[in-house]
């Protein structure tokens, strides 16, 4: 079912498809079963797509695999073109993407055109690297006999994909998977769908042969349950927490999987007190606000030098008030709703702990409403017992916790077991360095609030999980190596 007024506000309605995409085919359930898809500004259902059943995603499996003994021998030029024209209609597409996008998640408009940008650049970017996939030679250790590698695709991959990037999560994942051979199957985050099938109608208009890449839409756990217990799936790759990754971890263990987990973060946003402070509070906006706060990578514990709280808290809040909560298509608004009301909870949790634990309201409030509406807030005097320093809030909340020197910065950044992002603003060069080789995660900012990029490995250490996304190695993720002897020469 799809809400017909909204399918004829696209300028090209057949993009939103509530079907889902097996093996070059648009399928429902066996038995008819579906899944509400709900617009988070309205809480009104959009959309309900496919609950497939088991033998349906075990089909499908079945379907990847044969699709997958053409595709790993396609020539590298065929795949890269067909990327390449993926990219192109995601481009060309952009606008319709982009409402879609709004609709089911509801982060503002102008942000889904950027995601869409940012998740076609991923395809480009590995429409680019599928012609370079080399192997090496190597001294053998004797004159009759020669040693090289070769990289072959790995086989048969699966994607679990979160609800807070819906496109550019699948295309960082799918592309490098098509590009190296692979064939993939998506499942997307049950609360955005609609963005994956979008993707799938452009991948089927690109060329992408039938069974390279496929949607399963359905329940979570059985999905999860099949993909990791199939002996066919070679590789699994997954965004969200860490308590679902680790899950998956376990699950595929008897079938020995390749794996990339991008799981939960805690970045620590560092303001030394030779920062540039406008620079800081730019930086601090895009990395904290961005998605109304709900990236694995936003600044979750913001540390301010005590020389420049005050100062460094008053332009904080002069840039916060700029902000404009509301539903994502209206005019100038820049934050939308947040995806859940377990989202919205967890903020009200946070601050309600921090203000019992002795801190204050800097700007914003605590929220109240029935809606998924969060004021952005800001809470000074935060000390490190409070939830806000401990969990990840997900939400646009900045709290502002004081330090006196460099070794307590660092001891408080590095106080998490998680090690995704961190950022850090100084002007100073030996600190710069010094700071930089000791924080204990995948990526830093050093005076920047943006680390996501096609050209950048993204991914992090100890609980925030294994494997990296984008950049040059993220089709090696993907790739094995075969080593190859010769001998009796
Ligand atoms: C994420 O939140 O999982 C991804 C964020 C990004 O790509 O910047």
């Amino acid at each position: 079912m799809i809400d017909l007024q909204i399918q004829s506000s696209l300028t090209d309605p057949s993009l939103l498809v509530d079907t889902a995409y097996i093996n070059g085919q648009w399928c429902s359930a066996k038995d008819d079963a579906t899944i509400d898809v709900i617009n988070p500004s309205s809480k009104k259902i959009i959309a309900t797509v496919p609950d497939l059943t088991v033998d349906q995603v075990r089909q499908a499996i079945n379907d990847a695999n044969t699709a997958w003994k053409t595709w790993k021998s396609s020539p590298a030029t065929e795949r890269a073109t067909k990327l390449a024209n993926w990219y192109q209609l995601m481009m060309d597409n952009q606008d319709d993407l982009a409402r879609i996008m709004t609709l089911e998640q509801g982060k503002p408009l102008q942000e889904s055109k950027g995601e869409i940008t940012y998740a076609a650049s991923f395809i480009k970017w590995f429409a680019e690297e599928a012609r370079r996939i080399n192997g090496e030679t190597h001294p053998a250790p004797t004159s009759d006999r020669r040693l090289m590698t070769v990289k072959q695709p790995v086989g048969v991959c699966a994607a679990i994909t979160p609800w807070n990037f819906p496109a550019a999560m699948i295309t960082r994942k799918c592309a490098p998977a098509i590009a190296a051979g692979c064939t993939i199957l998506v499942k997307p985050a049950d609360l955005t769908p609609l963005s994956a099938l979008a993707l799938a109608v452009l991948a089927d208009r690109a060329g992408i042969p039938a069974g390279v890449f496929n949607v399963v839409t359905g329940n979570a756990k059985s999905i999860g349950e099949t993909f990791t217990s199939s002996e066919i799936i070679r590789k699994l790759t997954f965004t969200g927490s860490t308590k679902v990754g680790s899950l998956l971890m376990a699950q595929s263990a008897p079938t020995v999987k390749r794996l990339s987990l991008e799981l939960g973060g805690n970045a620590p946003f560092i303001v030394f007190e030779d920062a540039d402070i406008d620079e800081a509070v730019s930086g601090l906006m895009i990395s904290k606000f961005r998605n109304a706060g709900q990236t694995c990578v936003c600044a979750n514990r913001v540390l301010v030098h005590d020389k420049i709280y005050d100062r460094f808290t008053d332009s904080l809040v002069n840039a916060v008030r700029t902000l404009k909560v509301g539903d994502g298509f209206a005019e100038n608004v820049t934050i939308g709703p947040l995806i859940n009301e377990n989202a919205v909870a967890k903020v009200r949790a946070h601050i309600e702990d921090s203000l019992q634990k002795g801190a204050s309201i800097a700007y914003g409030e605590i929220p109240s409403g029935d809606d998924l509406f969060v004021t952005p807030t800001i809470l000074r005097d935060v000390t490190t017992d409070m939830l806000p320093a401990t969990e990840e809030t997900f939400g646009p909340l900045a709290p502002l916790i004081r330090f006196h020197t460099d070794e307590e910065a660092l001891k408080i950044a590095n106080e998490t077991p998680y090690g995704l992002g961190a950022y850090y603003y100084t002007q100073n060069l030996k600190r710069a360095w010094h700071v930089g080789e000791n924080l204990e995660f995948g990526m830093i900012g050093l005076n920047s609030g943006v680390i996501s990029m096609d050209s950048s490995p993204f991914g992090g250490i100890k609980l925030s999980g294994v494997g990296r996304e984008g950049s040059n190695l993220g089709i090696e993720e993907y790739l094995e190596v075969k080593a190859w002897h010769i001998g009796s020469l």
